[in-house]
């Protein structure tokens, strides 16, 4: 693949020798004598790389290099300059110049920069493509989860999301409905296109009818002005209907069209405009309870239920807790000034102890003040009903306790909590000195290394780079 190269400079001499030296190995180059001209260049084609001198007549390079950054930030410029204006070589960078040269120079340090320049370009091209096959294969964005139920989810979404299909996401409120949506519609061939939400429940009737459909100029008292519709809008993409089950009966008359007849009518509309939307309904409802008692049309929901996708609570997925604490506690750092790396082996089984009725959403909540109220480097405590109190340092959390929990496992529990609780406090005050922490707990090395591991505490976060045990 040939690289082209634009040079705009208004020094001949300059530009006829370097012009020969790049073609001499290799490269595709293009001139211009100044600023405006290569703007007229730049306007038709694009490069991969753009010298430019800094001090020009009429226009000079610092304005063309900022008006290439606003048409194609990803294009790299190069500045030439005089020893005289390496100060505003500087500034040029500041603004975006990938480097400077300055003249007079010599033939090998330019082709050495300019090679530099391509390489990083192409690497960089790399890595987004990359992490593009990466984000549309499997990571799903930012879905986190080691379950085997989630896992069967993410099958479910892999086989259905390229396709035009209806999708229904069942789940309790904060299991990541809204989420999964995403990630479907990322996967699928309409990705570039876009994914409107629309929150069936938090209109009014008519607005919700306007919201979805749009209406005619005039079609209401109100109605001033023509409005396109949601599904209008859509159009080539995604509509995520979020709480489905709330969406009123006349509506779903409506919704039921555009499924069956991919057109919809504008309100006060006489005439059906065909869209092309994949659609996307969420709800926590039990829709189909709900379209046995008569409350959901029958026929939409059997429309919409075509591919359903049911997400699990969080509670019927206890694996995913300590993957998704360590997610939200590396997502929301900065809440902890970015000082906080981790849980507490005791706080982990607080949390996997409770119910948590709000899902997902709720772990991130608790951990997201967590984070705020820590002030060491491991987070200790959580407020979580019936486990760990709040506030106190040296709380110690409780695991859950049904009718036939054995007072003795209990009470071990409690133990080992507290002595992990304790370990973790003293590591950290003595950086990881496990010498000086056995002689504390009146135990000798090697059970302290021990404990290290049955609690899957990470000695090397309480340690400094370089000393040894
Ligand atoms: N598996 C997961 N990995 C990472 N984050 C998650 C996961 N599941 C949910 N979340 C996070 O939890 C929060 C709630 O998710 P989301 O809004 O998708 O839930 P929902 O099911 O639509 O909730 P609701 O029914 O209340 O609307 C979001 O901040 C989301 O990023
Ligand atoms: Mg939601």
């Amino acid at each position: 693949m040939v690289e082209h190269i634009l040079i705009v400079d208004d020094d001949n001499a300059f530009r006829i020798a370097t012009v020969a030296l790049l073609e001499d190995h290799g490269f595709a180059v293009q001139v211009a004598s100044n600023a405006v001209q290569g703007q007229k260049i730049l306007e038709k084609q694009s490069f991969d790389l753009v010298l430019s001198d800094l001090v020009m007549e009429g226009m000079n390079g610092i304005e063309l290099l900022q008006w290439i950054k606003e048409r194609s930030p990803e294009t790299p410029v190069m500045m030439i300059t005089g020893f005289a204006s390496v100060k505003t070589a500087v500034e040029a960078i500041k603004l975006g110049a990938y480097d400077y040269i300055t003249k007079p120079c010599d033939n090998d340090e330019l082709l050495i920069r300019v090679r530099r320049v391509l390489e990083d370009r192409k690497k960089d091209r790399e890595i987004r493509q990359l992490r593009d096959e990466l984000r549309g294969t499997y990571s799903f964005s930012n879905i986190v989860s080691q379950s085997d139920s989630m896992k069967q989810v993410f099958k479910s979404v892999s086989q259905v999301a390229d396709t035009d299909a209806t999708v229904l996401v069942l789940g309790e409120t904060g299991t990541g409905k809204e989420m999964l949506a995403k990630a479907i519609h990322f996967n699928s061939s309409r990705k570039l296109k876009p994914f409107i939400v629309i929150t069936c429940s938090a209109l009014n009737e008519s607005l919700l009818e306007s919201e979805l459909f749009g209406h005619e100029k005039g079609a209401f008292t109100g109605a001033q002005r023509l409005r396109v519709g949601k599904f209008e809008d859509a159009d080539g993409g995604t509509v995520f209907l979020d709480e489905i089950g709330d969406i009123p009966i006349h509506l779903q008359t409506k919704l039921l069209r555009v499924l069956q007849e991919k057109e919809i009518e504008r309100v006060g509309g006489n005439r059906p405009i065909p869209v092309d939307v994949r659609v996307i309904a969420a709800t926590n409802k039990n829709l189909a309870g709900m379209a046995k008692s008569g409350q959901f049309r029958e026929d939409l929901f059997y429309r919409l239920n075509v591919f359903p996708i049911h997400l699990p609570p969080l509670k019927e997925r206890p694996e995913d807790i300590p993957l998704l604490t360590e997610h939200f506690v590396r997502k929301h750092a900065n809440l902890g000034g970015s000082r906080v790396t981790g849980v507490a082996p005791s706080v982990l089984s607080a949390l996997a102890g409770y119910r948590w009725p709000g899902n997902v959403r709720e772990l991130e909540n608790v951990i997201k003040r967590a984070l705020i109220k820590t002030e060491g480097t491991v987070i200790i405590s959580v407020e979580v009903p019936g486990a760990a109190r709040s506030g106190s340092a040296s709380s110690i959390s409780s695991p859950a306790l049904s009718d036939n929990t054995p007072f003795k496992d209990y009470m071990k529990s409690i133990l080992q909590n507290a002595e992990s609780l304790f370990l973790v406090e003293m590591l950290e005050r003595h950086q990881g000195n496990v010498k000086v922490v056995a002689e504390l707990m009146d135990l000798d090395r090697k059970t302290v290394y021990k404990k290290i591991e049955e609690y899957h505490i990470d000695l090397a976060k309480y340690r400094g780079a370089d000393d040894a045990p």
